[in-house]
């Protein structure tokens, strides 16, 4: 499985916060957003990811995330001229998909809570997988239906008056069908390539599997000033509590097994003075502990 992040987008409703760091690079509590999605695909064990943004941003992406091998994987940079839709990502990124099967991630979602992404990665046997979260206003996003019986009926963009409380997140699961879905899609009436439009072709073919995500599940959205601040005041709430932390990509890694212990150790031992290192300080301890109990 390939993994995806798109951080394009202007970031317009955050400006002037937007104007010499993309939406995706402001800081979510203690790190900068593209860490919770990069997060993400790392806990559920994907190893080839490639992030696409805008020629603009694409440098400051690079600068931040290196060629992955930080975090156990490997990192290809694509560029999104123009923002011409969520879908259009697959055909920036063909050459990176290759013949797998890929998840597509918005640089913008942040999610927390059990390994629903994980079990579903691995279960993933072929057509689509997408999720549906309950929210308080659907309208914002792309809203599926269910009938009776749990089965997934339709799907609408940004609907005005919504068939359910269901919000489509920003994780997308496809099989490599999704390379020839979009390359013969039309763009919408805003001119986009809908990734919507992706979900519904493979719904009308009977391909489509949308897994509702437990309550128990967090899924924040960070597009405007207060609900970056909601999300930052979350994320804080939780380490605080927790003594953990979420978004951390590093930790994520060795969890995942994709980074060793000694690695882990010797990339601490460079970070600066600060409490993220202190952090992954902690994670060493804990597991040199654990082993020497062994
Ligand atoms: C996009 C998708 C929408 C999805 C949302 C999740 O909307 O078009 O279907 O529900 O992401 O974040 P956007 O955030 O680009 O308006």
């Amino acid at each position: 499985m390939k993994g995806i992040i798109l951080a394009g987008g202007a970031g317009s409703r955050l400006y002037p916060l937007t104007l010499v760091a993309s939406k995706q690079l402001q800081p979510v509590y203690d790190k900068p957003m593209v860490y919770y999605p990069l997060t993400t695909l790392v806990e559920g064990g994907i190893k080839e990811l490639c992030l696409i943004s805008t020629p603009h941003d694409l440098p400051r992406f690079k600068q931040l995330l290196g060629d992955g091998s930080r975090f156990g994987l490997t990192i290809d940079y694509r560029e999104q001229e123009k923002p011409a839709g969520i879908a259009q990502a697959f055909l920036i990124a063909e050459s990176f998909i290759g013949n797998d099967n890929v998840t597509l991630i918005l640089g913008d979602n942040i999610f927390y809570g059990g390994d629903a992404f994980g079990r579903a990665f691995s279960e993933f046997k072929g057509g689509a997988t997408i999720f549906g979260y309950h929210v308080n206003d659907p309208e914002r996003y792309g809203v599926v239906e269910f009938d009776a019986s749990g089965q997934a009926i339709s799907i609408e963009e940004k609907p005005k008056h919504p068939k359910s409380n269901y919000a489509v997140p920003g994780l997308y699961i496809y099989d490599n069908e999704v390379l020839n879905i979009v390359r013969n899609q039309k763009p919408s009436a805003r001119g986009e390539l809908e990734i919507t439009d992706v979900n519904v072709t493979y719904l009308k073919r009977g391909k489509l599997r949308v897994s509702r995500l437990p309550r128990g599940f967090a899924w924040l959205d960070a597009g405007t000033s207060s609900s970056l601040h909601e999300a930052s005041a979350y994320v804080q709430t939780i380490e605080k509590r927790a003594g953990v932390k979420i978004g951390c990509p590093e930790e994520a890694a060795f969890r995942a097994g994709t980074l060793s212990l000694p690695q882990l150790n010797e990339l601490t031992g460079k970070m600066p003075n600060c409490e993220y290192r202190d952090y992954l300080a902690s994670v060493v301890a804990e597991a040199n502990r654990l082993k020497n109990e062994k």
